[in-house]
């Protein structure tokens, strides 16, 4: 803008946004930055909230108290420890085997809701289920004695 034509007095003004040019957001906590591949990240300093979006709709909101992603796949190359509980709403390979301590206050390390099956064996203190003899066993109706 020049007041009265003088271009040596002239200043420039932001640019307004207009219909054509909406602002991209009414939000004054809001910032964002646009990346021109699409990708944007937003925080949100009133409602303490990071998000960043990918062009290809990836994206992960930081919030407080909770970090959300919708990546379909999600992968950590160190190790994962988790201090409260874990939910798996799917299924779970466990690749390199597990060890499952004994649960708190009494309750046994692990309950199957459903069958189980083991391709080799399974062990109960000691006592193999495919192998275990029974002891005082005569064929005929009797019943056999406990595993041994
Ligand atoms: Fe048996």
């Amino acid at each position: 803008m020049s007041p009265g034509g003088d271009l040596t007095v002239g200043v420039i003004l932001q640019a307004v946004y207009s219909d054509a040019f909406p602002a991209p957001s009414d939000n004054p906590a809001l910032h964002s930055t646009h990346y021109p591949d699409g990708a944007v990240v937003h925080y949100d300093f009133q409602a303490h909230t990071l998000s960043t979006t990918l062009p290809d709709g990836t994206s992960v909101t930081v919030a407080p108290g909770k970090v959300t992603s919708n990546a379909e796949d999600t992968e950590c190359t160190g190790n994962l420890l988790v201090q409260k509980n874990l939910i798996v709403n799917g299924f779970v390979a466990l690749n390199a085997g597990m060890n499952v301590q004994a649960g708190k206050e009494g309750r046994p390390a692990a309950v199957i809701k459903g069958s189980m099956h083991a391709t080799v064996d399974v062990t109960a203190a000691g006592i193999s289920l495919v192998t275990h003899p029974h002891s005082g066993v005569k064929k005929g109706d009797d019943e056999s004695g406990g595993p041994k």
